[in-house]
């Protein structure tokens, strides 16, 4: 059944909550800055969804390798990169009602003007043009000031500012040279990384989607600066896309966007983002982006050190240009979860079922002795859990009418429940009954791990 975009999200944000998927975090002290803790099933996914990039795009490829470099960094690589000076927004405060605010975005929906971090000229529209707090209504705005995204902390022994990181992408580039020296790769390769990435966001909202605290996946993908790159740009378009598919999402629901030339920064050749068409709207999901020698040539600078590459082959060094495909973890699990949340009628009832693709979901079997109480029963169940547990994520659940079962776990996506019943007694076999068709078939326990293995 089709549901209205603010239902559907509303309807998730609670479901993730009641059946074990994602938590308001601190909730217990009121909760706090927007943040959201992943439960035992959100868990589950979230990991699901690393591995698959994991395998996808390290494990199945020759040209990648990995790497899982800190968060906590030397402070210079924020220099080099730009971050500390220039990773800002701009910010306003309405001094009626206190509220913090995006000042481009206010001036973007009051004028559909994007002033390109003129600070002045946005403070000038928002007092000439009166425009309204979204929270209280009056306008009554303080000056627009830059706010840099960055979190800074202490360290002991180290003197000023040491920053959470603000991408993963630094920790890669600062062992560019490390990787050539201690590994046979070879240009074109890129290297890998999985981590949490910290931005003190002026406004964190719409659940997941934009947190201060949130996980990304990202690759820099080493090219020769002679070879042509836009097949390679094309390639990794694509592959972000398949990624996108692998989640669950159907092609309708995707797009790109290419950033247009005069604002793209100096150095990048082209820019794309892929957009998903979530339930608030059309909104930057993953980004890929051709960065030039930027990147490997400032922290040359910096660290004074020479992170240049020689093609042993023709005796060629340079300072490699760089492709960067990057993902977010937690708006790829949103994009997961939205492209699964079905709501269907089933006879007279209605059902929940999340259809995620089957290597995704949370819970791959779940094994029910039909009665609670017939010892036999629930000791076969017990032996198949027992066996299958290893391999496959299991849940055992002898509580209330099969019905009651079926629908707990179609609402968590697991693909396949199977029930001991008294036949199984006779002759060794269970019914198997899949999440989306609801059919049943009658399995023997002796090929029952290979069947589910191959069809999982
Ligand atoms: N190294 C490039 C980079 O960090 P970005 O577009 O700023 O580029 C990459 O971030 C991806 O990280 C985004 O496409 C998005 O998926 C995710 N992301 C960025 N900010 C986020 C936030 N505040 N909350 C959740 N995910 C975020």
């Amino acid at each position: 059944m089709p549901l209205k975009d603010d239902d559907l999200m509303q309807k998730i944000v609670s479901f993730c909550k009641r059946r074990g998927f994602i938590f308001p975090a601190s909730e217990i002290y009121g909760g706090f800055a927007n943040a959201y803790s992943y439960g035992p099933y959100g868990t589950e996914l979230k990991n699901n969804i690393k591995k698959l990039w994991w395998k996808m795009f390290v494990q199945d490829r020759a040209d990648i390798v990995g790497l899982d470099g800190p968060i906590l960094l030397n402070p210079k690589i924020w220099e080099a990169s730009g971050h500390t000076s220039g990773f800002n927004d701009a910010m306003v405060d309405c001094r009626a009602c206190q509220k913090r605010f995006r000042a481009d975005h206010l001036v973007e929906q009051a004028t559909g003007r994007d002033l390109e971090g003129d600070l002045k000229a946005m403070s000038k529209i928002l007092h000439d043009e009166k425009v309204k707090c979204p929270n209280c209504g009056q306008s009554d705005w303080t000056k627009v000031r830059n706010l840099n995204l960055m979190f800074k902390t202490e360290m002991n022994g180290i003197e000023g500012p040491v920053y959470l990181r603000p991408e993963t992408a630094g920790a890669i580039f600062v062992d560019f040279k490390n990787v050539i020296d201690s590994m046979r790769v070879k240009i074109p390769f890129g290297i890998a990384q999985i981590g949490k990435a910290f931005r003190n966001e002026i406004i964190a909202g719409n659940f997941i989607f934009r947190l201060r605290e949130f996980e990304q996946m990202e690759i820099e993908y080493f090219i020769d600066p002679k070879t042509k790159w836009e097949p390679l740009f094309e390639g990794w378009l694509r592959d972000q896309g398949e990624f996108v598919m692998a989640l669950g999402a159907k092609k309708k629901n995707f797009r790109r966007f290419e950033h247009p030339k005069e604002k793209l920064s100096h150095y990048s050749k082209k820019t794309v983002d892929i957009e998903y068409n979530f339930p608030f709207g059309w909104s930057e999901l993953y980004g890929l982006a051709h960065r030039g020698d930027f990147d490997l040539s400032q922290h040359a600078k910096f660290s004074g050190q020479d992170l240049s590459y020689l093609d042993q082959i023709s005796n060629h060094r340079y300072i490699p240009h760089v492709l960067e495909p990057t993902f977010g973890v937690d708006r790829s699990v949103l994009v997961s979860l939205v492209s699964a949340y079905t709501e269907e009628k089933v006879g007279d009832e209605e059902r929940v079922v999340l259809k995620f693709p089957k290597n995704l979901a949370p819970i791959k079997v779940a094994i029910f002795p039909l009665l609670k109480n017939k010892e036999k029963l629930v000791e076969k169940a017990k032996g198949i859990f027992n066996s299958l547990k290893t391999e496959l994520i299991c849940e055992f659940d002898d509580n209330g009418n099969i019905g009651k079962r079926y629908r707990r776990q179609d609402e968590i996506g697991t693909p396949y429940c199977i029930t001991v019943d008294f036949d199984t007694l006779d002759n060794n076999t269970v019914t198997v009954r899949d999440r989306d068709s609801m059919k049943q078939e009658r399995v023997n326990i002796g090929e029952l791990k290979e069947w589910l293995k191959r069809e999982i």
